[in-house]
């Protein structure tokens, strides 16, 4: 599939750029990227980025400090070069689109460093039609064997003062709302007012976290980010204002290290996203082409789904985790029952099965929630013993007779020691009861004491987790993790993760801004899909309890609309049955919005502002669209010419209300029926924090007659 490019010029650009300071450039396939590569007056190597001419990328440094050996790999010796192109499609187990194309010019740098180590490396640079990725390589050889890094030395050098969506660099934590300001702006001990973040470690007011979103003065979107995350740590970002340059810094471990590797080895891959377009920023799959294919062969039993949970009425206070009835994480005085109770599952699994939903999460099942938080105590729960209250044998079978299947919840607290010893025991736990899929959680400082979230030893954590699980057929979704790089292309049973802000600080914080759904998409979701946990109905805490100031800031039509725009084969109906049993009619498009797509049209975007998204069901005629806005009201007219030719459908509209608004009226929506084509204009009217969802169904014959053209 690989072919050479270019071999015989390129031996003399080569040994130009060697001896006489020349560039190696290299274009991306339609030709509007331009990477080049040369050395610094000092002899450094450095890399640089252009878009249609634009700097993306000014010259910036490559390599590392080695701890052991003591060594600094920046300046080489270039031993030989290779040049390849790939062009190729293939198709993800699930996922936006059916098929997806990867394609990418390849050069790698085969580099000898200088200064008489006799360490060699390779750096391999593909460049995309929509960014480029770089990683290096350490190959097998006899003067590097076992090495430890002290630092990557990789640097994102910026053109000028760019608009940025930051959250602060942090070893542990990933769940804040985003800042958008100027780079000279940035200030990471904004973080430290935080403090409904369980577990936070910032360490340096210039450091933000990946994936980094940027917008220049002269309207280029640059997305700088990582894929493949094996085997090392988290890259977060350290800016240097004098100068608008990134430096990587890498999350350490316990002892201050950065990541233990053995040659041969390789790196993550840098990922910089560019384009005019916001929309093919959110269009990009470079990140998952850059990350291996599925290491699961049969993928038969993995299946993308839609679930509910005994959950948001522990989050809102209504009944508790422990079997005691306190209430962990909200601190309430007064008791309240015991959530994952067998009669009260039994509610939700009727209610799942009614409404055709597969999955129920019970979290609360198992002993342990009396002692969970705060102690940084290794054996809190063990994943396998029920509160009295919980049948599981008999849920298990209850389940089974109404068809659908109960969520396994494994929250570790961070002690991960401990998970590591119970995961098998666990697993076979699951695989004997027959539940298919589990959610994991890691409210904590981590144990083994001292590591982090995001550091090499987490990160391999969850690689094993998602592994093991895949051993024993288990789908997985990750809760406080180190965010995603792409890893569900090669395990495609790791359905989705949490790493970020998710709806649940609605309950019981502040909050997210009511431009946080805008942001995600272009940062957090860059590097795969999350169970932001939408559909809530019942939009005001004070709902539950008079004297709660806290609230969803969504309108509910844009909290249906986040099931399109937050793209996830994992979707929650995270509100309480009763809430949607009160609106059925708003209920039926979270029955009908399909969780796998053959087909993804990013109609419009603009980070922090808005975002249209279209999407046809996997293997159906069926198109669903999400619009939503941040505080700001705002119309669109919006062509569905995405669909079918001379087909007609039924648009069901769920938008909102004229006087709705996520703060004084949230909850007020209206329900139209209209037939559409291809031809159709849509108008959106987006009310502040408000959305639209549309189902785009094929109009039967009795409909046409029934229901009135859109726009007549
Ligand atoms: C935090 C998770 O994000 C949330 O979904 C879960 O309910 C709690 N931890 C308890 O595990
Ligand atoms: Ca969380």
């Amino acid at each position: 599939m690989f072919k050479k490019l270019f071999a015989g010029i390129l031996a003399i650009t080569l040994f130009q750029f060697v001896y006489a300071d020349q560039f190696i450039n290299l274009h991306s396939p339609d030709g509007n990227l331009q990477l080049g590569l040369n050395n610094r007056d000092n002899g450094d190597l450095v890399y640089r980025l252009t878009y249609k001419g634009k700097t993306v990328i000014a010259p910036s440094g490559l390599g590392f400090k080695l701890r052991v050996p003591d060594v600094s790999l920046i300046k080489f010796t270039l031993i030989s070069t290779d040049s390849t192109l790939l062009d190729e499609t293939w198709k993800p187990v699930w996922g936006e689109q059916s098929s997806i194309r990867n394609n990418f010019k390849q050069l790698v740098l085969n580099l000898k460093e200088q200064s008489g180590s006799g360490i060699t490396i390779k750096i391999i640079f593909r460049v995309f039609n929509d960014g480029l990725g770089f990683r290096y390589e350490f190959p097998k050889q006899d003067k590097l064997n076992h090495f430890i890094i002290a630092d990557e030395l990789t640097q994102f050098a910026l053109s000028g003062d760019h608009k940025a969506f930051w959250i602060p660099g942090d070893y542990d934590s990933n769940e804040y709302g985003y800042y958008t300001t100027k780079l000279s702006e940035i200030d990471a001990t904004r973080g430290e007012k935080v403090t409904e973040i369980a577990v936070r470690t910032l360490y340096d007011k210039n450091a933000v976290q990946t994936p980094l979103m940027m917008k220049t003065s002269d309207g280029l979107y640059i997305n700088i980010h990582e894929a493949a995350l094996i085997n090392y740590p988290a890259m977060n970002l350290v800016l240097d204002k004098s100068s608008f340059t990134f430096n990587a810094h890498l999350v350490p471990d316990a002892v201050g290290n950065k990541a233990y590797l053995q040659a041969p080895a390789v790196t993550p891959w840098r990922t910089i996203i560019v384009s005019d377009k916001a929309t093919d920023i959110l269009a990009s799959k470079m990140i998952l082409n850059l990350n291996e294919p599925s290491k699961i062969t049969d993928v038969s039993w993995i299946k993308p789904q839609k679930f509910v949970g005994v959950w948001w009425e522990m989050h809102v206070g209504k009944s508790s985790w422990d079997c005691s009835g306190g209430q962990v994480g909200s601190q309430q005085a007064t008791k309240v029952t015991h959530g994952a109770n067998t009669a009260n599952v039994k509610k939700y699994i009727d209610f799942a099965s009614k409404n055709g939903i597969n999955g129920i999460l019970v979290e609360g099942w198992n002993t342990g929630w009396e002692d969970w938080f705060g102690n940084w105590k290794e054996d809190v729960f063990d994943f396998v013993t029920p509160y009295p209250d919980f049948n599981i044998k008999e849920l298990t079978a209850y389940a089974k007779a109404k068809g659908v299947k109960i969520i396994m919840h494994h929250e570790t607290s961070g002690s991960v020691t401990n998970y590591e010893r119970w995961m098998d025991t666990a697993y076979r736990l699951m695989r004997k009861y027959g539940y298919d899929a589990v959610k994991t959680g890691y409210v904590g400082r981590i144990i083994p004491r001292g590591e982090h979230h995001d550091g090499q030893w987490m990160v391999r954590h969850f690689e094993r987790v998602a592994k093991k699980t895949a051993d024993y057929h288990i789908m997985v979704d990750m809760h406080e993790p180190v965010r995603p790089t792409g890893l569900h292309r090669t395990y495609p049973n790791f359905l989705a993760c949490e790493a970020a802000r998710g709806n649940e600080f609605n309950a019981w914080s502040m909050g997210n801004m009511p431009e946080h759904e805008t942001i995600l998409p272009f940062t957090r979701l860059m590097g795969g899909p999350m169970d932001y946990t939408p559909g809530i109905f019942k939009i005001k805490m004070s709902d539950y309890n008079s004297s709660k100031q806290e609230q969803v800031h969504t309108t509910l039509a844009k909290q249906l609309a986040l099931y399109v725009t937050m793209y996830s084969p994992l979707q929650m109906a995270a509100d309480l049955p009763e809430n949607y049993e009160a609106k059925m009619d708003a209920f039926q498009f979270i029955k009908d919005v399909a969780v796998d797509w053959d087909d993804t049209k990013i109609i419009d975007a603009e980070p922090g502002d808005y975002i249209i998204i279209a999407r046809k069901a996997k293997e159906k005629a069926n198109w669903f669209m999400g619009a939503i806005t941040d505080e700001n009201a705002r119309s669109f007219t919006t062509e569905l010419n995405f669909l079918d030719a001379g087909k007609k459908y039924i648009a069901t509209i769920y938008r909102d209300a004229e006087n709705a608004d996520w703060k004084n009226n949230p909850e007020k929506y209206v329900i139209e029926k209209f037939i559409a084509d291809a031809a159709t204009k849509l108008k959106l009217n987006l009310r502040p924090g408000g959305g639209t969802a549309v189902s785009l169904i094929p109009a039967t014959e009795a409909e046409l007659k029934k229901i009135k053209q859109y726009g007549n």
